[in-house]
């Protein structure tokens, strides 16, 4: 039976370019596990967009100067062209800053408020009397009262390492270019979040999942919880840039931009149900209790994942569904958060402020995407933080991506294109003798482990596991040496071939989540005319918030029109003769020159 499975990635803020260590955290594990559900015939829905709203945003648009709403749409296009050159194949890429997403955002807000789960409260909070609002914890610094440093932020100083209570900070001024007035508090009233109410339910929720969730997420989540409690969290900012509170007399305020990030989740599936035929058909992953649905973050995103927006959730209750479609259907808790800890670069961490980063985009005008890809697979911060070294890409890329798949596949493919005239061999498969079944035996026993890695999010684990059964394969091929039989036994060399080639079309699936592009190229080397996965593309949304850019992913479903195979998780059963296509090299060989020249980029 397929499964319903639910990709959710941590929605980008709009303000900075993605690097590498955004990718290996938290967009390539979703899109590795997305297609594998989609090879073996689940249905999957992977979304995330753009996180718009939050001073991270507005203060990178005055950094820039200029108008946020410019600044957000800038880095959103490059987000989706870096997707599409990466191949995250998001079924929906959006924005939070959407007609639809405000709606959803803002019936959550009432659900929670309709079932007694948020208060008011009056707290004071730095006001700017030159520019005539509040400002932002972010936007205030001064003189840490803990330590005395005079460059603190009004919530947080970095130099004794304490979250501060803003309105204690000691000479506050403005980060504000240009405004020269003396912050001082004033009065605001806010609306807030009863976690307290709600830490019993979150703590059940943590314990039963610990069963299988990574220990450094039970751990940060469960763990704290314990030891410190939840605490009821002001939900709403003093701000324009962001989605209005939905209370009469609260304008000028929005809701606090965690608060409706994590409501992208359930956003954007609608969003998506409302650009297909189906309007419906995203509740697959909403509302029926045996979807799953997979969080990719990274570390410093976890309590929002783990405790605010599951709280959320059991707040809301069924009165979601009540608001938004007039019906009391609940709506399903995560199933499982597998965050990433972190990638540094060259033993420091990735700072994009000195550019001692690997941005995503520059790296695909030198390197291949799958020979990016395979390097921060098999680098995957999955357990521990780690490490993207120069030397270790080339060594990476050069000794196995090419040296164990890349050339097994050279070497097969054109021995049977040259030998056999552009097929591969015509042999009987009951003719094949012990060993070539041996190998095929084994191969075929790749699709439950590797799937079984696969299935638990165990990402470099799986991958490491296909790439010891391809050295298999180069075993099994020195031992035959059909390079040499085929002089005087040229029927025991097909054997060889047609064994071979089967493993590596076996291996192609294996591999193919980890390594689309090249994957898919081998499949239609090997004769296939569909392709294993589907298309991405890019369309505009008009709402009364402007214009966006979306990006898509078009599934092949069995039994339509636009049809392709979808039940590809499973041992190849190659036709004997197939026809082949003219192989080229999947792979290129890296320089080892290319290590001093990165390295110089570096903090430039
Ligand atoms: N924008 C946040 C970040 O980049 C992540 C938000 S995840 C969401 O760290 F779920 F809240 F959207
Ligand atoms: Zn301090």
């Amino acid at each position: 039976m397929p499964e319903n499975i639910l990709i959710a990635v941590a929605w980008p803020y709009a303000n900075a370019e993605i690097h590498v260590g955004n990718l290996t955290g938290s967009h390539l594990p979703g899109d590795i596990v997305a297609r594998y559900h989609r090879l073996k015939g689940d249905n999957v829905l992977m979304i995330t967009g753009t996180d718009a709203h939050g001073t991270p945003v507005t203060m990178s648009a005055d950094r820039l100067g200029k108008p946020v709403e410019e600044v957000y749409q800038l880095y959103h296009e490059g987000f989706i062209d870096l997707f599409q050159k990466i191949g995250i194949t998001y079924d929906l890429y959006t924005t939070t800053h959407s007609e639809n997403h405000f709606k959803v955002a803002q019936t959550i807000f009432l659900a929670l408020m309709k079932n007694g789960f948020l208060f008011t409260k009056v707290e004071p909070q730095w006001y700017s009397p030159g520019l005539k609002r509040f400002l932002p914890d972010r936007y205030i610094e001064g003189t840490c009262y803990i330590c005395g440093d005079q460059n603190a932020r009004s919530d947080q100083c970095d130099k004794c390492g304490n979250v501060l209570e803003p309105a204690r900070l000691i000479h506050p001024r403005s980060k504000v270019a240009g405004d020269v007035s003396a912050p001082e508090l004033r009065e605001t009233e806010h609306y807030y979040l009863d976690l307290s109410k709600l830490e019993p339910n979150v703590k059940d929720f943590l314990r039963q999942r610990s069963a299988y969730m990574r220990d450094t997420v039970i751990g940060e989540s469960l763990g704290k919880i314990e030891a410190e409690g939840l605490k009821p969290r002001p939900i709403t900012r003093d701000l324009d840039w962001g989605i209005p509170v939905p209370v009469e007399g609260w304008d000028g305020k929005c809701l606090y931009v965690w608060f409706e990030a994590v409501i992208g989740y359930l956003s954007a599936p609608i969003e998506w149900g409302l650009l297909q035929t189906d309007r419906n058909e995203w509740r697959k992953w909403w509302t029926d209790p045996g979807a799953k649905q997979f969080h990719f973050i990274g570390k410093d995103n976890i309590f929002f994942h783990t405790s605010l927006w599951p709280a959320e959730l059991m707040g809301v209750g069924s009165a979601f569904m009540e608001l938004f479609a007039g019906e009391e259907v609940p709506l399903i808790l995560p199933y499982d958060v597998p965050a990433n800890q972190f990638m540094n670069l060259e033993g420091e961490k990735i700072s994009g402020s000195r550019n001692w980063a690997v941005w995503g985009r520059d790296a695909l005008t030198c390197y291949d995407p799958d020979a990016l890809r395979y390097y921060l697979t098999v680098n995957m911060p999955e357990a521990k933080d780690s490490d993207w070294d120069w030397a270790e890409f080339v060594a990476r890329n050069n000794n196995e991506l090419v040296a164990t798949w890349g050339n097994l596949v050279n070497r097969v493919l054109s021995f049977s294109y040259k030998h056999w005239d552009g097929c591969a061999p015509n042999v009987e498969r009951s003719s094949l003798r012990p060993a070539d079944l041996e190998l095929l035996s084994v191969i075929g026993q790749g699709f439950k482990t590797v799937g079984g890695e696969l299935e638990a999010v165990r990402l470099r684990a799986a991958l490491s596991e296909a790439m010891k059964l391809a050295t298999l394969v180069n075993q099994y091929l020195d031992v035959q040496s059909p390079w040499s039989t085929i002089k005087n036994d040229k029927e025991s060399a097909a054997r060889t071939i047609f064994a071979a080639l089967t493993a590596i079309d076996s291996l192609k699936v294996m591999f193919a989540p980890f390594l689309p592009f090249t994957c898919e190229r081998l499949h239609s080397f090997l004769g296939y005319d569909k392709p294993m996965f589907g298309t991405q593309y890019t369309e505009i949304v008009k709402d009364s918030l402007g214009e966006h850019m979306v990006l898509r992913y078009r599934t092949f479903v069995s039994g339509k029109e636009d049809t392709g195979p979808d039940d590809q998780w499973k041992p190849s059963d190659l036709r004997a003769g197939a026809g082949l296509a003219q192989p080229t090299p999947l792979y290129k060989k890296l320089e080892e020159g290319l290590i001093a020249e990165e390295r110089a980029r570096l903090g430039s």
